[in-house]
């Protein structure tokens, strides 16, 4: 949410920045312990992951970026892919000397951490794949994008904020729980429109990942939230029955973005999936 000065409200503390592959990255790295490694759902940033922080902190480093295009992280107008994204994260990775991590991607995140994985499975300790899908994009869904795109640059953020919301909330949120549906808003209004449309891009042009699920031998925690409409639990059974190491659990009362509206179950899940990694 913009504020009179020209500040984001939604982050509340100074960030972290680094320069990563040419780029400024803004990130957030707290608690110590084994690191989590947190990558936001398009189109928004890593104050979506506050409660995760919150919670687990105090047990696990926790870290939260900004990918390029999104909260405070550079944004230029250029050719978007999720394959220069896991290279940002990477680069991340290295620069605050991190060997390995568990990571953890919500839907556009999730689809980066299927190229990070294609690029380097070495340093993945485990995965937690949330409300994400293997598949590509159908030419319809791609032919979405490209308009999705035109209305980013026609009308602006705000405009994508009225058509996302209902596709990442469940009804009863929306009605209910206004800050959240007002941080989920302010999140995508912070967007920049070079963001946007490049993720859109990116994302179109991602490839099929179910080839790679067979391949995929780290232990992977899929979650789903029941209401989710956008990568529904058909999608996360699918990525389920084809990782040789993944458990599913399906969260109830959640839609799309699942680690905000139900925070503790999600959490709990990161928990006892990363409890069976390290023992
Ligand atoms: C997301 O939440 O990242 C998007 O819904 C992903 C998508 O549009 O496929």
């Amino acid at each position: 949410m913009q504020a009179t000065d020209g500040t984001n409200t939604a982050f509340t503390e100074q960030p972290v920045q680094a320069t990563i592959n040419g780029m400024t990255l803004a990130f957030n790295d707290q608690g110590t312990g084994l690191p989590l490694v947190f990558l936001h759902a398009f189109p928004l940033n890593r104050t979506m992951w506050a409660k995760q922080e919150e919670a687990l902190a105090s047990q696990f480093r926790i870290i939260t970026l900004d990918l390029r295009g999104h909260g405070e992280s550079d944004a230029p107008l250029r050719h978007y892919s999720l394959d220069q994204a896991a290279d940002d994260v990477h680069g991340l990775l290295d620069h605050l000397s991190i060997r390995q991590a568990v990571f953890v991607g919500l839907s556009m995140g999730g689809y980066i951490l299927f190229a990070f994985y294609r690029k380097y499975a070495e340093r993945v300790t485990g995965l937690v794949l949330a409300d994400t899908r293997a598949q590509a994009d159908t030419d319809e869904g791609k032919q979405a994008r490209f308009e999705m795109a035109q209305i980013a640059y026609t009308q602006g953020a705000r405009a994508i904020a009225d058509i996302m919301i209902p596709k990442l909330l469940s009804p009863l949120t929306i009605h209910t729980r206004p800050e959240l549906v007002q941080h989920v808003r302010a999140m995508i209004e912070g967007s920049q429109v070079s963001g946007i449309a490049g993720d859109l891009m990116a994302m179109a042009e991602r490839p099929d990942s179910i080839p790679l699920l067979k391949r995929m031998t780290r232990p992977v925690q899929i979650l789903v939230g029941e209401l989710d409409l956008p990568t529904p639990p058909s999608d996360a059974k699918l990525m389920a029955d084809r990782i040789s190491h993944a458990h599913l659990a399906i969260l109830p009362g959640a839609a799309h973005l699942s680690n905000l509206e139900q925070p503790g179950p999600f959490n709990e899940s990161i928990r006892s999936f990363v409890a069976t990694i390290t023992k």
